[in-house]
Order: structure tokens, then C-alpha cells, then sequence
């Protein structure tokens, strides 16, 4: 049973449809599964995921890839970036990720996420295996020096405050699933590694 704020009566019941996760994901023959990008800013999330996605949708798989700058232009519009601000933004995402995974689909989640505690709550949401962190591992000084919007420059002049890896933190993970070395290889090299990781623990064939 499914209760909010300890209600002794509940209110609101989860209720059991009819078409479930298996049904749904028997239909598209693929397996649900979360890849979960984290990384500063101009360290390539957008760039490696949306790559990644372009190949599984080759191979037949559906996906969806939800962005951290596409989404806070609408489901996360009214958040900033305070550290309240991103741990909600982070928590919506990964509810919504979770209802994705649900429709059967295989979600590529490119957000920041800077802390570790949030991205845990995340992975606590799905059942073993379906979340796989992949840590897009580029030094701040090589994502600084792309600085592909021009928000690294603002962020010295002290211009943008809170600015994650100058003055807002970036815990990086400890144990991620793919750990990609993302200042170094070329986009499809990096690819080509997430495609191996996803074969060797059986998401895709
Ligand atoms: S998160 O920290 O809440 O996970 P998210 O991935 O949604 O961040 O958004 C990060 C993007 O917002 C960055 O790529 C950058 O373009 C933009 N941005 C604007 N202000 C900031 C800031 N203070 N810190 C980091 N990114 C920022």
C-alpha cells in the first residue's frame, strides 16, 4: 500500500493497470534500463548520450533522452540552481525517468547531478540493474577550456553565481556502472563503450 505523510487512512491507493511494465516492454522486445549521465558542465553528456541514442535507435531499441537544458526550459522551469533547487530538479527527473522505464523504454538521463546522495535516491527507485550511472569524466580544466556556452567565462567574471565545479559542488561518483574518459576519446570510441557495458550486463544484445 502506497501512503503519504504516514496517513493512517490512506487517501491515495496505488492502483495495479492491466498493461504492465512486462507487457509493455515484451511489445517493443527490449529490456527497460535508466543510463544515467553525470558530469560538469561542457563535460559532454548531451553530446555522448544523444550519440548513444542515435546508434540503440539503430539497432532497433526505443529510447528517450530527457536533457538537462531542454528540461529546465519546461518541466523544471520554475527551479534554479541553488542546492534545494537542483536536489528537486534531480528528484523529478528521476520519477520521471522511472515512469519512462515503466512505459518500457530505455531512458538517457544528461543532467549534471551533482550530488551523490541524489543520484542514490534515483538508483534506490528502480529495481537492480535497470539504473546505470555512467560518469562522463572530463576535468574541469578541459570543460572549462571547451566552455561551449560561454557559462565558464561568466562564472570567473562572477557573473553566474553557484556555477557547479567554481563555486557550487560536483561530487563525482565512486562506483559507476561506465566511468568514460571523456577528455580524451573521441565521441565514438566513447560510444562504442557504452554499447560493450550495455551488452556485457545484458541490457541490449
Ligand atoms: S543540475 O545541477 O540540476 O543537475 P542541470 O544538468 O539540470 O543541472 O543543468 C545544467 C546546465 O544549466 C548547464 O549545462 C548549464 O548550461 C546551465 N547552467 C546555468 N547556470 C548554471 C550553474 N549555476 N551551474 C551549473 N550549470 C548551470
Amino acid at each position: 500500500m502506497h501512503t503519504i505523510d504516514n496517513v493512517t487512512e490512506p487517501t491515495i491507493v496505488w492502483h495495479e493497470h492491466h498493461v504492465d511494465k512486462a507487457h509493455r516492454a515484451r511489445l517493443k522486445q527490449q529490456r527497460p534500463a535508466v543510463l544515467w549521465f553525470t558530469g560538469l558542465s561542457g563535460a559532454g553528456k548531451s553530446t555522448i548520450a544523444g550519440a548513444l541514442e542515435q546508434r540503440l535507435a539503430e539497432l532497433g531499441y526505443h529510447t528517450y533522452l530527457l536533457d538537462g537544458d531542454n528540461v529546465r526550459h519546461g518541466l523544471c522551469a520554475d527551479l534554479g540552481f541553488s542546492e534545494q533547487d537542483r536536489r528537486e530538479n534531480i528528484r523529478r527527473i528521476g520519477e520521471l525517468a522511472k515512469l519512462m522505464a515503466d512505459a518500457g523504454l530505455i531512458v538517457l538521463t544528461a543532467f549534471i547531478s551533482p550530488h551523490r546522495a541524489e543520484r542514490q535516491r534515483v538508483r534506490a527507485l528502480m529495481p537492480e540493474g535497470e539504473f546505470l550511472e555512467v560518469f562522463v569524466n572530463t576535468h574541469l580544466a578541459v570543460c572549462e577550456q571547451r566552455d561551449p556556452k560561454g557559462l565558464y567565462k561568466k562564472a570567473r567574471a562572477g557573473e553566474i553565481p553557484q556555477f557547479t565545479g567554481i563555486d557550487s559542488v560536483y561530487e563525482a561518483p565512486l562506483e559507476a556502472e561506465i566511468d568514460l574518459p571523456a577528455g580524451e576519446e573521441p565521441v565514438e570510441v566513447l560510444v562504442e563503450r557504452c554499447i560493450m557495458a550495455l551488452q556485457q550486463r545484458g541490457i541490449i544484445r
